[in-house]
């Protein structure tokens, strides 16, 4: 296929019939002078990055491009979810668009998640879309957060469009623990996915929520399986996010407590691998692998918070932890100019809170923040 330098709606056509017929997206994208001269015209340059009140610059972006998923997991939804009306929802094009609009202003990585990102229809096209900003030197990452049930039919087309590295999750091996934790879904077909995204060269961190008397005598075998495969392995603690139809605090398990028992096995070195994010890691002598502890309720993260996350409505959520929020649909469907836009993200990240105010325990009974992590997106 030819580089097509047209107007967007050309390139945006033949990304669509590149998506559709499995085509490559190197051929069709964006030459570099091309996003820099459309950023600074459209006055981004001109407005630079993101520092929020704390002076913490905003690199990282995090976008639910979906509440919808073909699991359950029961910290996560309860069984019977409501979902958004498709009204609501911004289209590929107009998600497209939002995240163009923060990697001008100075975002610098990227992570699709939901929902299930992957059951979103279509989605491949974002993918595509978004991947001009990886060869224009715009974006050093774009990556996904995955249950890894249609990893078999996406690994080669997401390692096509430039993703090198995924989030798995998954907080068991035991298919019969698998089904009762999702609720709907299979094991094997998880473990064939991953198989095909290793197979297919991607990188694999799995990301496994600690659960009090359900997974707590699996992390030593998770270990030996991630690291035996070449792949990290963060232990996640569960955070109160939306009800769920059970109590949080019979699913919580502190990760220092995890910790002290791992090194009843294991010599675990801390090493200084810091992301920005929330994870601590450290390397484990015995398998050369690395283990990450993402504590929110144990060990606060906020100070180096360099995030914003939007939900696939287009609400900004500056904290994962917080209620505050800031509408961009409106001023993204307001003006095809990104003016307004760029007005309301800056007005919306000077209200950055310091950080979140989770708490469970026995007084805390409802979640410190009433919408799901499907909504804004793990
Ligand atoms: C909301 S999911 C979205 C992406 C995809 N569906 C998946 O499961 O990977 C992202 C991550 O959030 C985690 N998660 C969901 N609810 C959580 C909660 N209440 N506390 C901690 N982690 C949670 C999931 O285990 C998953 O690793
Ligand atoms: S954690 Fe992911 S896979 Fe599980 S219900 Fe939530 S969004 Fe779906």
């Amino acid at each position: 296929m030819a580089l097509n330098c047209g107007s967007f709606a050309e390139r945006l056509d033949s990304v669509k019939q590149a998506s559709n017929s499995g085509g490559l997206l190197r051929d069709i994208l964006l030459k570099p002078m091309d996003r820099v001269q459309a950023f600074e015209f459209d006055g981004a340059a001109a407005r630079g990055g993101l520092i929020d009140p704390f002076g913490r610059a905003i690199s990282y972006l995090r976008v639910s491009v979906t509440d919808r998923c073909d699991f359950r997991c029961v910290y996560c939804m309860a069984e019977n979810m409501s979902f958004l009306p498709k009204a609501e929802i911004l289209t590929l094009e107009e998600l497209d668009r939002l995240c163009s609009a923060f990697i001008a202003r100075g975002v610098r990585k990227l992570r699709l998640t939901g929902g299930e990102p992957l059951v979103r229809r279509g989605i491949m096209m974002l993918f595509n879309l978004l991947s001009r900003h990886l060869h224009s030197g715009g974006l050093d990452e774009l990556t996904l957060t995955t249950n890894g049930s249609q990893l078999e039919k996406y690994a080669r087309d997401l390692r096509a469009a430039g993703i090198r590295r995924i989030n798995v999750s998954l907080d068991t091996l035991d298919a019969e623990k698998f089904r009762a934790i999702t609720r709907w879904g299979s094991l094997d077909r998880v473990l064939a996915g991953i198989d095909a995204a290793l197979a297919a060269g991607l990188k694999i961190k799995i990301n496994a929520v600690a659960l009090k008397d359900v997974n707590d005598d699996e992390f030593p075998s998770l270990i030996e399986w991630a690291h035996g495969r070449g792949m990290d392995l963060t232990l996640i603690e569960v955070m109160p996010l939306g009800e769920i139809g059970e109590g949080r605090l019979d699913q919580y398990l502190p990760l220092s407590l995890v910790r002290a028992r791992l090194c009843e096995h294991y010599r675990l070195k801390d090493i200084d691998d810091r992301t920005g994010g929330p994870a601590r890691y450290v390397r484990v002598a015995e398998t050369g692998g690395r283990l990450g502890f993402i504590t929110p309720l144990t060990h606060n993260f906020c100070e180096s918070c360099n995030r914003v996350r939007v939900t696939c409505t287009g609400t900004l959520y500056m904290c994962l932890g917080q209620e505050d929020a800031a509408d961009l649909r409106k001023p993204l469907r307001a003006s095809e100019a990104n003016d307004l836009l760029y007005a309301a993200i800056d007005e919306a990240i000077g209200r950055k809170p310091k950080g979140h105010d989770f708490i469970i325990d026995r007084r805390h009974r409802r979640p410190a923040v009433a919408r799901h992590m499907s909504v804004t997106g793990g």
